[in-house]
């Protein structure tokens, strides 16, 4: 064996891939609860391409045949359907993983200096991912499938000048059609996923670069023996991996439990009235996206105007990307900071929450008075954020890691 990976080694660096980014890749030994969601989501992402792969033998990307294709891989293609709820489960289990990672860099700083990247590739991969998810949910050509693109494409066209132009390119067509379907179904399975798979190499390259941050937000590469080891760190392999362990385990058993007696997780994993098929001349009831994105689209609803509502939700998500820059906070971790990012924090999370809930439930003035206001706090964690990190009195930061 060692023969042959000199001979491999001579031609390609496998060993010292092996070593740099797992062997000999020092992380803080004070990992918690929260680096778990890292390895759960790159769990989910290979579940999505392999179930997705298989989805793909036997759908149908056509607005006469996708509906009834997903019928026949739920009844008679074997096992289809559990690929198909392995998918959609898969699908909101990402985002939940997702969310809980982001929080985690929320929690511990890992946005901060010097991780920028880390969190601008994490948020392209966001982005993406949303993407990813929009475009899948037109597939089964479902009532929800087909409205809810047909909502969420026309806000385009609040954009001046180039706004009805731009809806009819993004459709390929004068309405939502199997030409949508069909491009659709391209970017989903190909296009999108490359993207993602790219960014997520980039985003690990980019943290191994500068190493993991940690639950004390203390930089362990200050902290060298001898032999250039942080004293704090402990290698990746086998410490990490083994621990990770648990963290798949406890996911695969909540995740299956959904998978086969909650799929559909009353309405939210998969909404009722896809159970029906696309009908262009007939609009569901009451429209909402999926659970995910509901928090933006309150966001979108809470602005009388078309155009400043959507506006208002795409700088929802782009301030994210310059959060490392709006905290001027000396520590990174919420254990060392002030109880004013506390307290921003512990609003910024119920905002969103309640934003998401609004997002599900029909506008009422009452409930549109309550989005308006989440959707200010939303905004005024971020914004507010130079002043109050700066202002605040932290707590001293310890030379090494605690427990
Ligand atoms: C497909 C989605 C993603 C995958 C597979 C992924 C993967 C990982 C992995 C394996 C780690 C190292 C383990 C850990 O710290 O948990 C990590 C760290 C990190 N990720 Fe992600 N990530 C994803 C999305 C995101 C997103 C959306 C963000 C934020 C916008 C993000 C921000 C970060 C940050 C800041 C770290 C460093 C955390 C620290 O060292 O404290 N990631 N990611």
């Amino acid at each position: 064996m060692s023969k042959f990976m000199e001979w491999v080694d001579a031609r390609f660096p496998a060993t010292k891939m092996w070593e740099d980014h797992l062997s000999k890749y020092y992380a803080p030994k004070n990992f918690n609860f929260f680096y778990f969601f890292g390895s759960l989501a790159l769990l989910v992402l290979v579940n999505q391409i392999l179930t997705g792969i298989w989805l793909t033998m036997s759908f149908e990307p056509s607005a006469e045949g996708a509906f009834a294709s997903v019928e026949y891989i739920m009844r008679d293609v074997e096992y289809g359907w559990i690929l198909r709820y392995l998918h959609s489960t898969g699908a909101s289990a990402f985002f939940i993983v997702v969310y809980l990672h982001m929080f985690r860099g929320l929690l511990y700083g890992s946005y901060q200096k010097p991780r920028e990247l880390v969190w601008i590739f994490g948020m392209l991969i966001y982005l993406c991912l949303m993407a990813e998810a929009f475009m899948g949910y037109l597939l089964p050509w479902g009532q929800m499938s087909y409205w809810g693109a047909q909502v969420i494409i026309s806000l385009f066209g609040a954009i001046p000048v180039i706004g009805d132009d731009l809806t009819q390119w993004i459709r390929g067509d004068y309405l939502i059609s199997g030409i949508t379907l069909n491009r659709f179904f391209a970017l989903h399975v190909i296009a999108l996923p490359i993207v993602l798979l790219g960014l997520v190499v980039l985003h690990i390259l980019a943290l191994h670069e500068v190493g993991s941050n940690n639950p004390d937000g203390v930089e362990i590469k200050k902290n060298k023996d001898e032999n250039g080891v942080p004293l704090d760190g402990i290698p990746f392999h086998p410490y990490y991996t083994v621990k990770d362990i648990v963290g798949v385990v406890v996911f695969l058993f909540v995740f299956c439990f959904v998978v086969f007696f909650f799929p559909e997780m009353g309405g939210y994993f998969l909404e009722k009235p896809n159970f029906e098929a696309a009908n262009p001349f007939k609009t569901p009831e009451h429209i909402a996206p999926v659970w995910y994105f509901t928090p933006f689209y309150a966001i979108l609803r809470a602005v009388p105007d078309k155009l400043l509502g959507v506006i208002a939700m795409g700088a929802a998500i782009a301030v994210l990307f310059v959060l490392p820059w709006l905290d001027r906070s000396p520590v990174k971790s919420m254990r060392y900071k002030g109880w004013l990012s506390k307290i921003w924090l512990l609003v910024f999370c119920i905002s969103f929450v309640i934003l998401g809930v609004l997002g599900v439930l029909s506008p009422t003035p009452g409930r549109t008075l309550l989005s308006q206001i989440c959707t200010i706090l939303y905004f005024a964690y971020f914004i507010l954020m130079p002043f109050y990190t700066r202002m605040e009195k932290t707590k001293p930061v310890p030379e090494r890691v605690t427990g």
